[in-house]
């Protein structure tokens, strides 16, 4: 089946303007808006679809998309880091509200061309490969994820990207589970390396005693699940 899986930077024809925690999507599915948090979807879309687009324009693509048939069944989001210096980015995640997510305000601003960026570096925001919320998830550890950082890193250096970072955690399969990042291990089989380790603060209460769990398990101090890497790839 993964095999027959298409890598493909996202285009207008197809906006993935939201993420894969319900399943799969596609354009006969994307717009049906789940129930939860009311409202807040539509105000997501309503904002998101617009400022991908102009990404889109700007740039080429800012996602990676892996398609089985009709369907989306994985993404690789990224960003210009230039974006990423706009107070009206938020840390630009797509599926919550500003200040996390982008304010409604972004897509006015001025996205310099790749000509006029000095710091020609991408910043991998998020990864995804099925549903994390699917029982059994046929699209992981098939090597997805690399087929589309593999695509990424290709098609930033013809469009003359000089630099991709990322932030990693370790390896412990919980973390690749729940974090929209992957760990280290991944990035350095692709040539990444890190260049800084800080501390992640947002692991607590019961996830962070099932992380020290696993993290005993696998013959690791508990104090490093709170490590996060720096890592980047020179182009
Ligand atoms: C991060 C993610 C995209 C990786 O994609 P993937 O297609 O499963 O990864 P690959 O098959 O290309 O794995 C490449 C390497 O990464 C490492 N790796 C991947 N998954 C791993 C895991 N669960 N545990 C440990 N190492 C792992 C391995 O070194 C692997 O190589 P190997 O399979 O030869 O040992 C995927 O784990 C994912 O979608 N996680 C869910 C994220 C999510 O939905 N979070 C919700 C909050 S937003």
């Amino acid at each position: 089946m993964h095999k027959t899986i298409v890598i493909e930077p996202m285009t207008e024809g197809f906006i993935l303007w939201r993420c894969l925690h319900g399943g799969p999507l596609s354009k006969n599915t994307i717009n049906v808006l789940p129930k939860n948090k009311g409202d807040e979807w539509e105000a997501h879309r309503v904002t998101n679809i617009p400022l991908l687009k102009k990404i889109i324009k700007t740039y080429g693509t800012c996602a990676i998309l892996a398609r089985d048939g009709d369907q989306i069944v994985g993404f690789l989001r990224f960003y210009p880091k230039i974006l990423y210096s706009m107070k009206e980015a938020g840390t630009l995640c797509l599926q919550q509200a500003f200040p996390t997510g982008p304010s409604k305000r972004l897509v006015d601003k001025n996205f310099p061309s790749l000509d006029d960026i000095h710091d020609r570096t991408l910043k991998v925001h998020c990864l995804m490969t099925g549903s994390p919320f699917q029982e059994e998830n046929p699209y992981q550890r098939k090597g997805i994820g690399t087929r589309m950082a593999r695509e990424l890193m290709h098609w930033a250096k013809e469009k003359g990207w000089g630099r991709i970072e990322t932030t990693a955690n370790e390896d412990l399969g919980i973390l690749y589970a729940n974090t929209g990042q992957a760990g280290r291990r991944f990035w350095e089989k692709l040539g990444f390396q890190v260049v800084k380790t800080g501390a992640e603060s947002r692991f607590q209460g019961d996830f962070l005693k099932k992380l020290h769990k696993q993290a005993v398990a696998h013959n690791l101090n508990p104090e490093d699940v709170h490590n996060q890497y720096t890592m980047h790839i020179d182009l």
